[in-house]
């Protein structure tokens, strides 16, 4: 886990200084292709000027007289029409590199030296520009102008518009370099495209050679990433579209249609998808039976199918939805007239239970008690008609929250709301739901679902349908489970939790992280505090965003509290993670645990909104 860590935080920062440094040559690159070459050079304003005289004209003295010291080169040269030896003595490769020489009148044989005046003089000769040249200045390196260059130069300053420096050899006074604001630009585009952060004049430098083996370790951590991805089941390879399109005749309607969904996902879940539901209250286990469609093609049988369906039926061509892939089958009959039912639905207990969510029990009207996997939800038909902003009923001590919310009603179209379960299916032949008052502070409207079935009073009826199960806990009981939830999210984790508990007498270890703002926001507190104490292998760990000063738990949000828990160290492989709260919550929380290595194939969500 610490390596896939690791590797992945390598990654990234590798990617942000290959990236910057990929910008800069694309940039760069850009500019090169783009500039004005004969501006850049920054020789725009320069001319070449011939000094040389007529060799008749004088007599040389011989260069053995000149000087005893032995060297390396010796030239003849023209200064201003005058001839002088040049003598070099200790030169390097390249004509920048660090030299030593001296010149020498050719006539009289004594050395000589140039005058700031006849300087300046070569440097006119060489500008062809308006601006006034300033006094020519012997400087030594570095130059910022020319920063290869390890022999001092005169540096002659000339007021004009591009702000141009002439450079001249420091004995030879030939001119070496016109530099001007264009040639400077070009000269830092050149510093950034070849990584001269240095100013060492050239690329062959440790800069590079270590951008080269960052770029190396990112191609490496990047495969390595992927391979990782891959074995955690978050890349899947496929060419072309991963979805399957399966033609579904509704055998009670006597209607067919097509259905495409995830090739990867069982019959069970690819319906689901497109909101056809098989029946199941073992949530695609294999051991409710329940999931039951018919296959036109033969599909293998397996353990699950022969312990539930009758051979009759088997050889009939009926299976599981939750034992095949959706990309075995091609067409398909289902009966979901047995699966989506209608209830009437009576309520029999609605009471505040933190300032805002409201907890309901209603009883099925036909006595009928329904199955479901705990996590399930139900479908409410809240029909047209004017709901208040406000509850009539909010007890005294919520009261203060509800202050600044206006009284009134609004009027409003029916409409499909869906509420997930608090209990599961044995708990009670009860169905709880948490309602939480949707509510708008402006005061013109609030939510039409939550403020319609909070406003019902014990007795009074709702039509619903299902429960439909696509959230529920995996059959696996070698797993570690860990619950992260918000707000009224927390009603189907609830479920989920007291039925693997109380029901399956679940043995792995379960923690809960739940969030809410403050003390009195916390839902089933005590029953949840009991819950840990009597069950070992259930943790409970309430977080609130806004406690008070007596409050001695975890503070701030379930994210933060998630990322300390799993500092300790999760076995990536064998804990599952169930979520159910505010989008922004799961998505971040999401993140979190897919970065640590959570393939998604073990990351359920609820989604809050439904
Ligand atoms: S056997 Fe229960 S959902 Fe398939």
């Amino acid at each position: 886990m610490r390596l896939f860590k690791l590797n992945t935080t390598l990654h990234k920062w590798l990617s942000l200084f290959v990236g910057l440094q990929l910008l800069i040559w694309l940039g760069t690159g850009l500019y090169f292709n783009l500039m004005d070459h004969s501006k850049a050079s920054g020789n725009e304003l320069r001319v070449h000027s011939h000094h040389e005289g007529n060799i008749t004209d004088f007599i040389f003295t011989p260069i053995k007289d000149i000087t005893s010291e032995a060297p390396q080169e010796v030239k003849l040269i023209w200064i201003l029409h005058q001839p002088y030896y040049h003598f070099v003595f200790d030169k390097g490769q390249h004509s920048y590199q660090e030299r030593h020489s001296k010149l020498f009148d050719a006539v009289t044989g004594k050395p000589f030296n140039l005058s700031e005046e006849q300087v300046l003089t070569l440097a006119k000769n060489s500008y062809s520009g308006e601006g006034k040249l300033a006094t020519p200045v012997l400087s030594q390196p570095p130059f910022s102008d020319h920063v290869r260059q390890q022999n001092p130069m005169w540096q002659v300053v000339v007021e004009d518009e591009n702000n141009t420096t002439i450079y001249l050899d420091s004995i030879t006074g030939q001119v070496l370099r016109h530099a001007n604001d264009d040639f400077r630009l070009k000269d830092l585009m050149m510093k950034l495209h070849f990584m001269d952060y240095g100013n060492s004049g050239g690329f062959n430098h440790w800069l590079i050679i270590a951008f080269a083996f960052a770029t190396l370790f990112l191609s490496v951590t990047g495969v390595t990433w992927l391979i990782q991805q891959y074995q955690n089941g978050l890349l899947k390879l496929s060419w072309g579209s991963n979805r399957q399109k399966v033609s579904v005749t509704f055998s009670n309607e006597n209607t067919i249609a097509d259905v495409s969904a995830d090739a990867n996902s069982t019959v069970l879940e690819g319906l689901a998808s497109s909101h056809v539901y098989l029946s199941s209250s073992c949530g695609g286990g294999g051991t409710c039976g329940k999931c039951m469609f018919l296959s036109s093609t033969q599909l293998p049988i397996t353990l699950s199918e022969q312990e539930h369906l009758s051979d009759e039926q088997l050889k009939e061509g009926y299976r599981l939805g939750c034992q095949h892939r959706f990309s075995e089958v091609s067409s398909i009959e289902v009966n979901t007239d047995l699966n989506i039912e209608y209830h009437e639905l009576v309520v029999v207990a609605t009471n505040f239970i933190t300032p805002f969510i409201k907890e309901l029990k209603f009883k099925v009207k036909s006595g009928k008690r329904l199955a479901f996997k705990a996590g399930a939800y139900m479908q409410f038909e809240v029909p047209a008609g004017m709901n208040s902003l406000r509850p009539d009923d909010i007890p005294e001590n919520y009261e203060k929250y509800w202050e600044s919310y206006s009284h009134g009603r609004f009027s409003h179209d029916g409409v499909i709301r869906h509420y997930s379960l608090v209990n599961f299916d044995e708990e009670s032949d009860e169905l709880t739901f948490n309602i939480r008052w949707q509510t708008a502070k402006d005061g013109f409207r609030a939510g039409i679902g939550s403020s319609y079935l909070s406003s019902l009073q014990v007795g009074e009826t709702i039509t619903a349908k299902g429960p439909f199960s696509d959230f529920y806990a995996t059959s696996n009981k070698k797993v570690r489970r860990i619950f992260i939830g918000a707000g009224s999210g927390l009603a189907p984790l609830r479920a989920i939790i007291f039925e693997q508990l109380k029901k399956h007498h679940f043995q792995g270890d379960m923690t809960l992280i739940y969030g809410a703002r403050t003390e009195e926001h916390l839902l089933y507190r005590d029953e949840l505090n009991s819950l840990s104490e009597q069950n070992k292998n259930f943790s409970y760990i309430p977080t609130l965003s806004n406690p008070s000063e007596q409050w001695e738990g975890h503070s701030g949000y379930v994210q933060q509290v998630l990322l300390n828990h799993l500092v300790k160290g999760i076995q990536a492989f064998s804990t599952e993670f169930y979520l159910c709260g505010p989008e922004a919550m799961m998505s971040e929380v999401e993140q979190i645990i897919t970065d640590v290595g959570i393939p998604s194939n073990q990351i359920f969500k609820d989604k809050f909104s439904r």
